[in-house]
């Protein structure tokens, strides 16, 4: 890496002014409030908990201790520790609502080896005798990851860490990306539900909205790695496991999600199998990195494969394509309007407004001229009929506008009441620009 790149990179990352304490308070209200079951095939995540496990459980030794730093609610922690019951582990950190919870799922799962304490990495220094230190997704967060490695280095020789794969300037490069593989998987999942009628059992409330804020978010190059780990052998390994995106769906569980969800792993793992053999892992989307204080041995390259973005192949249940709008751009602030909007249903399942336990009505949201949400749950318009896949149909809507002034934009949208914005659902609303008087 040159200079230039390297002053390029630390501009970047400047602009964020990123710190421990911003970074403990968005993990705070991230975890707070999570209700799905970690250990379940059903919930989408259960491919990276396994994946992660089964990457960093190879080093593993029968009588180690293991410390997991920024071990987060303890998911992959605990999964270790129940594949390794003769190890002890330990989870640092600095999340007090994370900790809560891993503690609550070591209970459940009834793990006597595993324990879970406060810290923070940056002056952390792992107990003497420590036999591996794990970084599930937490390297990363370090302010200043090479005075992490020189200290945590004097008690520990192994380190295994899953890291983004970071580009030249400090972003994520996700150059092989599956996600597109298991959203349609869970595509067929939600067809086949629907099809048959199969509705999955929902454990305690939706998972809480994205928090505000921002975590520490470096993203580093392999050299970066091979740097801090002078004097350690270090072997990596791609891994595409770590979704982005779990859907609606964080806490519904039924048999049909458990085989979909262990079908995905199996899928996952001959893929990443298929990448290794082909020299092509390390351009997937995270690294499996371990170091090992020895002899160095030469580092592997990344492939120099093209970025293809993909669409996803398979229509979901919320397609839908906003052909045309009819109804004021001006009007009173405050005032009532109508409107119509001609829709065309592109997915695979029928939207109906009389369907009883949870029908499909328009609506709309309202934001202002920075764009921010200023009206989020507008008035319910039925359908005017169900609307079958592949028909169109007009809807009148009548819309409540905000009583402030200025330009303000309408994103008319579809809702699946009680379960998701169509928009929640990556399909976004129409805009229509409306000044208001
Ligand atoms: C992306 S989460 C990963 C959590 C967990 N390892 C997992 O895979 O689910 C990163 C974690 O690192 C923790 N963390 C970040 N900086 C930290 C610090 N300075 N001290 C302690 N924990 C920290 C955060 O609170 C968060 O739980």
């Amino acid at each position: 890496m040159t200079l230039f790149t390297r002053i390029a990179r630390q501009l970047n990352w400047r602009r964020r002014q990123w710190s421990t304490a911003r970074d403990q308070a968005f993990h705070d209200a991230m975890f707070a409030g999570q209700t799905h079951d970690p250990f379940s095939p059903s919930y989408p995540g259960w491919l990276t908990i396994q994946r992660f496990a089964d990457l960093a459980g190879r080093h593993v030794r029968p009588d180690d201790l293991v410390i997991d730093l920024g071990c987060g609610p303890g998911e992959v922690t605990c999964e270790l520790a129940r594949r390794h019951p003769a190890a002890q582990f330990l989870g640092i950190d600095h999340s007090h609502e994370a900790l809560t919870r891993a503690r609550q799922l070591a209970g459940r799962l009834g793990l006597t080896n595993v324990r879970f304490d406060s810290g923070d990495l940056e002056g952390y220094e792992p107990p003497a005798g420590t036999g591996l230190v794990t970084m599930f997704d937490a390297f990363h967060h370090l302010l200043d990851p090479a005075a992490f490695v020189r200290r945590a280095g004097r008690t520990c020789a192994r380190f295994f860490l899953i890291e983004p794969a970071g580009n030249w300037l400090g972003q994520w490069q996700k150059t092989v990306d599956l996600d597109w593989l298991a959203e349609s998987l869970f595509v067929i999942r939600d067809r086949l539900e629907y099809q048959f009628g199969l509705a999955a059992s929902v454990h305690g409330p939706a998972a809480p909205a994205p928090p505000a804020g921002e975590p520490t978010e470096h993203r580093y190059l392999l050299d970066d790695f091979a740097r801090w780990f002078d004097g350690y052998r270090v072997e990596v390994r791609g891994t595409v496991a770590g979704l982005e995106r779990y859907g609606q769906s964080a806490n519904a569980s039924s048999p049909l999600r458990d085989d979909i969800g262990r079908s995905l792993y199996h899928l996952v793992v001959d893929l990443e199998d298929a990448l290794v053999r082909a020299d092509l892992d390390l351009a997937a989307k995270h690294w499996a990195i371990y170091a090992e204080r020895g002899r160095a041995v030469p580092p592997r390259r990344v492939p120099d494969l093209p970025a293809r973005a993909i669409e996803p192949p398979l229509p979901g249940p919320y397609d839908c394509e906003y052909v045309g709008y009819e109804g004021p751009h001006d009007a009173a602030a405050g005032s009532t309007i109508d409107a119509s909007v001609d829709v065309a249903n592109r997915s695979w399942r029928t939207w109906d407004s009389q369907a009883e336990a949870s029908p499909v009505l328009a609506s709309y949201h309202w934001l202002d001229a920075a764009g921010r949400t200023v009206v989020e749950d507008g008035w319910r318009t039925p359908l005017p009929r169900p609307i079958a896949p592949g028909e169109r149909a007009t809807i009148a809507l009548r819309v409540q506008c905000p009583p402030g002034p200025g330009r303000h934009t309408l994103v008319v949208d579809l809702v699946h009441e009680g379960v998701t914005w169509f928009s929640g659902a990556g399909v976004p609303g129409l805009r229509v620009p409306v000044r208001l008087r």
